[in-house]
């Protein structure tokens, strides 16, 4: 699967038996994870797990130790972020890189690239979420925190990425925020564009993911369907409610 560059049905995202260090602490241990393309992924687990690690890793932002970072079949172990980036990996950082200090218009002026402007960026952002169009001139900073969330989608979606990286979509939000966004989340997947989700709490991810991957301590210890990780994910969270 990783040779076939260049076909339709090669996996946009996959790290195999990928290792990762912070100084001499290793914190991935071999790690192997698959986001095909059109497909949702969660990545689950607790926290200091290596999420966040794994997602550095995929996106250049921290570098692997050993084994094979693909993105769309292309090896990509070493390169720059700009560059990964510009195979259409977009990241939504954990706390959601917003500039909490400019406003909403501002923050999506910044997304604007080559290519495409401005307006064009701000109109594709107001008809997805409609919610930003009313806060157009509001500085970023002062809105809820599901707000700001989909200010940085809006964002990441503005580079047209194939693969959008999301880091704890959910953290600090209530339960029927989550819930909206993940309703929107759906909806950017059935545009046909990939999504890799990470959550420290699973429940409201699962009813979109269409695979799942649990990690702990570093390794991913169970891949499959939401249904088929019922089990695990109550072990792997020692029975806390999710
Ligand atoms: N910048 C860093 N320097 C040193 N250790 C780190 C750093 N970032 C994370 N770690 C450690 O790496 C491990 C995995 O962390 P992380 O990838 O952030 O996990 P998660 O996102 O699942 O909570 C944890 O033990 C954490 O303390
Ligand atoms: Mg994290």
């Amino acid at each position: 699967m990783i040779e076939t560059t260049g076909t339709a049905n090669v996996a946009l995202l996959e790290l195999r038996g990928v290792t990762a260090q912070y100084g001499k602490i290793r914190v991935l241990h071999g790690v192997d994870l698959v986001v095909p393309r059109g497909e949702v992924v969660a990545l689950l687990g607790p926290n200091g797990a290596g999420k966040t690690t794994t997602l550095l890793v995929a996106t250049g932002q921290h570098p692997a130790t050993s084994g094979c970072v693909h993105v769309a079949g292309r090896h990509i172990n070493g390169a720059k972020p700009d560059a990964i980036a510009r195979l259409g990996l977009c990241t939504i950082p954990e706390g959601r890189g917003v500039f909490r200090n400019l406003t909403v218009r501002e923050n999506l002026v910044m997304a604007s690239y080559r290519g495409v402007s401005a307006n064009e960026i701000i109109e594709k952002a107001v008809a997805r979420f409609p919610r930003l169009g009313e806060r157009i001139g509001q500085i970023a900073g002062t809105m809820s925190g599901g707000e700001q969330q989909m200010l940085a989608m809006a964002r990441g979606l503005a580079t047209d990425p194939g693969l959008l990286i999301i880091d704890e979509l959910s953290m600090g939000l209530a339960p029927l925020i989550v819930a909206e966004l993940y309703e929107i989340v759906a909806g950017i997947a059935r545009e046909g564009v990939s999504i890799l989700v990470v959550e420290q709490f699973a429940r409201t991810v699962l009813g979109v993911a269409d695979h799942a991957v649990i990690m702990q301590h570093g390794r991913a210890v169970a891949a499959g369907t939401p249904a088929e990780l019922e089990a695990e994910l109550s072990a792997a969270y020692l029975g806390a409610s999710i």
